[in-house]
Order: structure tokens, then C-alpha cells, then sequence
């Protein structure tokens, strides 16, 4: 017999771990996996590519309306293509994560890849899709709130500040000494300022349950999302 697929949507700030753990997550779920940053990331891409000033809201909604974006959702190797660009390592860049809150915090912007997320959810719940219709495990910052608050898990992924900036640190500095860590604390906190604006990722809603990932490692922090997931619906 076969399951009824589920959802499980996971927020976090910055250097929670997020991503790593709902990939490895979903790989061991069998389901499929969606980082709506990327698609964030994605769009911020596209409007730079275009000229497009981000501080021009109107122009950069326009732009977004009509982004080509295809997204794969398999948690072994998702993929983010723009207009047919493999954008998956350009959009990673320094120069992305400073601009992409200026997008991010974009109204318009946030109606239009929500509906595309909201789409893409919905695919992995009906058969023939990439999981076979087992489900899907969506991370990013408002999806336990706006996007899927209907999830049949919703996570909020937590870390004292202090981790979060070391694994930033050591993610884009390969080190979390002291100074890598300073040089990544003003864009990180920046940014998570500037995100809080438009969602609430700090404190978990009503039916969201808090993972704290401040001492556990990754492996960890998948078991606890994992034990979460199995508490919650079954599921192991
Ligand atoms: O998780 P990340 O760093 O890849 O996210 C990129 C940006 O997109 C970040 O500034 C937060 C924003 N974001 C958002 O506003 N809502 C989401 N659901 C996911 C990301």
C-alpha cells in the first residue's frame, strides 16, 4: 500500500544549517527537496544579468514576473537553471548574498515565487513526479507560515548566534577563527535584519516545533528533524 506523501516545511535563519540538514533529510526520506533561497538567489541572478536596479521595485517585479526558472527538486543533486544557464554556483556568490535581501524583501517578488513554490509542493504530492508522489521537504523562511502552513511537519531550525557564525564562517572562510568569523557577522546579521522585516524566522509559530542545532553537529541535527518527522507522522 502505498504512503500518502507528505510535507515537511523547515525555516531558519542563516547558518542554522537548514539546507544541508532538509537535503539530507529528504535523501533519507526518499522525498523530494525544495531550498527556496535558491529561487531567491535565482531571481536576484536574473535582475543583475538584466541591468535591472534592485532598489527600482516595480522594475525588478516586472522582471522576476517573467523569470525562466526551472528548479530540480532531486535532494542528490538539486538543480537551479535560468533561461537554460546552469546558475547552481552562481548564484552562491558573495556578491549574490549581499544584493538578494534588496530582492527578497521585494513584495511582488515574494507573490510570484511564492506561487511558483506553492506549485512546486503541490507536483510532488500527486504521482509520477520525481519521488513518486511521496512528498516533498520545502526549507526556507516562511515556509512553515505562509507558503505551507499546512505542512504536515513544520520545523523551525534554530542556533545561538555564536554557531550560526562560525558554520558561516567556516562555510565561506574555511575557517571559523576569529577573523573569519567578524568579517562574515555584519553581512549574516545584516541580512537576517533585513529578511525579519518581511518574515518572522526567529520565533516559532503556533504548531511549529524548534530544533536547536547550537550543539549538535550535522548529523545530529538530521536525527532531530528525522525524530521530529517520525513523531509526527509515523514516518521513519
Ligand atoms: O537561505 P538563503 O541564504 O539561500 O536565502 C537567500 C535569501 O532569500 C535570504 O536573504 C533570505 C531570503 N529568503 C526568503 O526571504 N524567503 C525564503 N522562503 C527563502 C529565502
Amino acid at each position: 500500500r502505498r504512503q500518502q506523501a507528505i510535507v515537511v516545511a523547515i525555516d531558519g535563519p542563516s547558518g542554522s544549517g537548514k539546507s544541508s540538514v532538509s537535503r539530507m533529510v529528504a535523501q533519507r526520506l526518499g522525498l523530494a527537496f525544495l531550498d527556496t533561497g535558491a529561487m531567491y538567489r535565482a531571481a536576484t541572478w536574473w535582475c543583475l544579468e538584466q541591468g535591472v536596479p534592485l532598489t527600482d521595485t516595480e522594475a525588478v517585479a516586472a522582471v522576476v514576473r517573467e523569470l525562466p526558472l526551472a528548479v530540480g527538486v532531486d535532494p542528490a543533486g538539486p538543480t537551479v537553471h535560468v533561461g537554460g544557464t546552469d546558475v547552481g554556483e552562481a548564484i552562491r556568490t558573495t556578491a549574490i548574498s549581499s544584493a538578494v535581501s534588496a530582492v527578497a524583501t521585494n513584495l511582488e517578488v515574494r507573490a510570484e515565487l511564492g506561487r511558483l513554490q506553492r506549485e512546486a509542493i503541490a507536483a510532488e504530492r500527486v504521482p509520477q513526479s520525481f519521488s513518486h508522489g511521496r512528498g516533498i521537504v520545502a526549507e526556507g523562511r516562511d515556509i512553515t507560515t505562509v507558503i505551507a502552513p499546512d505542512a504536515d511537519v513544520r520545523i523551525l531550525l534554530t542556533a545561538s548566534e555564536e554557531a550560526r557564525l562560525a558554520r558561516r564562517a567556516k562555510e565561506v572562510h574555511g575557517s571559523a577563527d576569529a577573523e573569519a568569523v567578524q568579517a562574515t557577522r555584519d553581512q549574516v546579521l545584516r541580512r537576517d535584519k533585513d529578511d525579519s522585516t518581511v518574515s518572522t524566522f526567529h520565533v516559532a509559530a503556533d504548531g511549529v516545533v524548534t530544533v536547536d542545532s547550537s550543539d549538535l553537529d550535522l548529523e545530529q541535527t538530521v536525527q532531530a528533524v528525522l525524530d521530529v518527522v517520525a513523531q509526527v507522522t509515523g514516518r521513519t
